[in-house]
C-alpha cells in the first residue's frame, strides 16, 4: 500500500497528485474539528477544471456522504450551475475552506481555517483553475481579506497575482434564507459562464 506520511511542515510543494493530497487530508487532525465529524470532505469534480467553486465547510449531509454541497444548498447550487449551462462534474471542482464539519454548522474559527487552508491552497495549485468562485463570506474573508464584505464585493471580478479570475458571490445557503439574493447570484454565475466560455475557447 502506498502509505502517505503526514507532514507538519505545511510545505506541500512535494505533493504533486490530487489523490495523494486527498489521502493526507483524510488522515489530518491538525485542528479539533476532525474529532467531532465523520471524516474529512476533500472536494470533488473535474481535477482539470477551469472553474473552482469554494464554499465554507461541510454541513450535516456532506459529513454523512463525504461529498461537498450535497444538501439543500448543494442542490440549489446544481440548479444555478444548470441554469447557466454548467455542470459540477464536468465544468468545476468544488472544495471548501475547511474540510471537516464544524459542530452545529457554526462558522469555522480562525485557528481551524489557519490549519486547514494549506490543503485548499495546494488543491488550487494542483487543479490550476483559471476562474475561482468564492461562495459566501467565509470563502471571501479567508481567501481575500478578513475585512472583505460579501455584500460589497459580490459580482465584481478580482484577479489574483497569478492571474486567476475570482468572482465572489453569495453562498447558496443564503439564497435559501433570502430569495431576493437569487437574481444577483444568477447574474454572477452568468459572468462566470461567459468568462469560462472565453477561457475554454483557447
Ligand atoms: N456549505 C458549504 O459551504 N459547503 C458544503 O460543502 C456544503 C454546504
Amino acid at each position: 500500500m502506498n502509505q502517505v506520511v503526514y507532514s507538519e511542515d505545511h510545505d506541500l510543494s512535494r505533493v504533486n497528485r490530487l489523490d495523494e493530497l486527498k489521502e493526507m487530508v483524510r488522515m489530518c487532525s491538525r485542528c479539533g474539528l476532525r474529532a467531532g465529524c465523520s471524516g474529512a470532505v476533500f472536494g470533488e469534480g473535474n481535477p482539470g477544471a477551469a472553474v473552482m467553486l469554494i464554499g465554507e465547510g461541510p454541513g450535516a449531509e456532506e459529513d454523512r456522504m463525504g461529498r461537498p454541497f450535497v444538501g439543500k444548498a448543494g442542490q440549489l447550487l446544481d440548479k444555478i450551475l444548470g441554469s447557466v449551462g454548467m455542470e459540477r462534474f464536468t465544468d468545476t471542482f468544488i472544495a471548501n475552506v475547511v474540510k471537516c464539519r464544524p459542530p452545529g454548522n457554526r462558522v469555522p474559527r480562525t485557528e481551524e481555517t489557519e490549519r486547514c487552508l494549506p490543503w485548499l491552497y495546494r488543491q488550487i495549485e494542483l487543479i490550476s483553475p483559471q476562474i475561482i468562485v468564492l461562495l459566501g463570506s467565509t470563502a471571501l474573508q479567508n481567501l481575500i481579506s478578513p475585512d472583505a464584505r460579501i455584500t460589497k464585493m459580490r459580482g465584481e471580478w478580482l484577479v489574483s497575482k497569478s492571474g486567476i479570475m475570482i468572482m465572489p458571490t453569495y453562498h447558496p445557503a443564503a439564497l435559501l434564507r433570502d430569495t431576493g439574493k437569487k437574481r444577483p447570484v444568477w447574474e454572477d454565475f452568468r459572468k462566470v459562464r461567459d468568462e469560462y466560455q472565453k477561457v475554454n475557447a483557447f
